[in-house]
């Protein structure tokens, strides 16, 4: 790559954010278009944030990603938030044009489209257990809902957050097949039978001596299991390849929210192989 007075520049901000994969798959994007744009990580402290967002207009940045812990907090600076920005009151795509910021949520549609093409799995009229009720929880269950499932269980260590969750779904969708699940009930079997698709939302699996949350006996043969955390393989991953379960991990997602991002920054459509080709090196297996 070579960066002229020409170059695009594009990134992501976050804290920390030397781990982010975002670049690597995205400079492959570009690449692969042989466009003269780049990718940076931006490591911004809470404290500067609103500098950094300032920084977009100045450098005439065209786009950046917001990762953890600023998702949320950017809502407040931009220029323009679409439907879903409103709806969930976080934002991880920045677009600028000409100096107004328009602020997206990619998180949700990146993982329907993950689910329904890497996972071959069609959401309608199914049955969810969703552990989280965090910030991708939120993006994930509205997605869900809007695809039109039938009934989602939302179970979270903080009981009061999945609460708050479920009224949030019920206000916006009109949705009122949410049942919570307290933490501690998490592996009654009556609720299991029904279930579908699992999808862990939560950051247990991070770290490698991160268990299950989901007691395996209630894994049937049948049902899908999605595991958001895209670190490293997590227990729940390893359980389901090691049982022949349909299952994904985090990189099919957050390749095709990425993917979106990318879409949004060059009107282009996202070269998704050559994007995931870019990641597998980084894959951490389990031993
Ligand atoms: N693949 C992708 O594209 C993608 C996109 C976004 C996020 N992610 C991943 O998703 C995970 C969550 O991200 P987020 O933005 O939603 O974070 P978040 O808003 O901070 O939410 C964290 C969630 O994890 C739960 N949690 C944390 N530690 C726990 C523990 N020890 N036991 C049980 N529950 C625990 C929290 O429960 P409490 O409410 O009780 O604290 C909360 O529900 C991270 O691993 C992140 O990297 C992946």
């Amino acid at each position: 790559m070579e960066i002229n007075g020409e170059t695009i520049l594009t990134g992501v901000f976050g804290y920390p954010v030397k781990h982010s994969l975002s670049p690597v798959f995205q400079n492959a994007a570009f690449r692969f278009y042989g466009l003269n744009w780049v990718y940076i990580p931006f490591e911004v402290g809470p404290e500067n944030l609103k500098t950094a967002i300032d920084c977009i207009r100045i450098f005439s940045i065209k786009g950046v990603n917001i990762t953890i812990p600023h998702k949320r907090e950017t809502v407040k600076y931009l220029d323009f938030c679409d439907e879903e920005v409103k709806v969930l009151q976080v934002c991880n795509t920045i677009v600028n044009e000409n100096g107004v910021l328009k602020g997206y949520t990619t998180d949700g549609p990146g993982f329907l489209r993950s689910l329904k093409e890497d996972g071959k799995f069609a959401p309608e009229n199914k049955v969810v257990f969703l552990f989280g009720a965090g910030g991708s929880a939120y993006a994930i269950a509205g997605a869900l809902v809007r695809s039109g499932i039938s009934e989602i269980f939302i179970c979270n260590r903080t009981e009061e957050k999945a609460k708050m969750m479920k009224e949030h779904l019920s206000g916006h969708f009109g949705f009122e097949n949410i049942e919570v699940v307290p933490f501690e009930k998490r592996n009654d079997s009556s609720i299991w039978k029904k279930i579908d698709l699992v999808v862990n939302t939560t950051s247990v699996g991070m770290r490698y001596d991160d268990i299950m949350l989901v007691d395996p006996e209630n894994l049937r043969q049948d049902i899908f299991v999605y595991d958001i955390v895209y670190n490293r393989e997590t227990a729940l991953v390893f359980y389901a390849k090691k049982k022949k379960l349909r299952f994904l991990d985090g990189c099919s997602m957050l390749i095709f929210q990425g993917a979106i991002s990318f879409t949004l920054w060059t009107g282009l459509e996202a070269p998704i192989e050559a994007m995931k080709k870019a990641i597998d090196a980084f894959k951490i297996k389990r031993p």
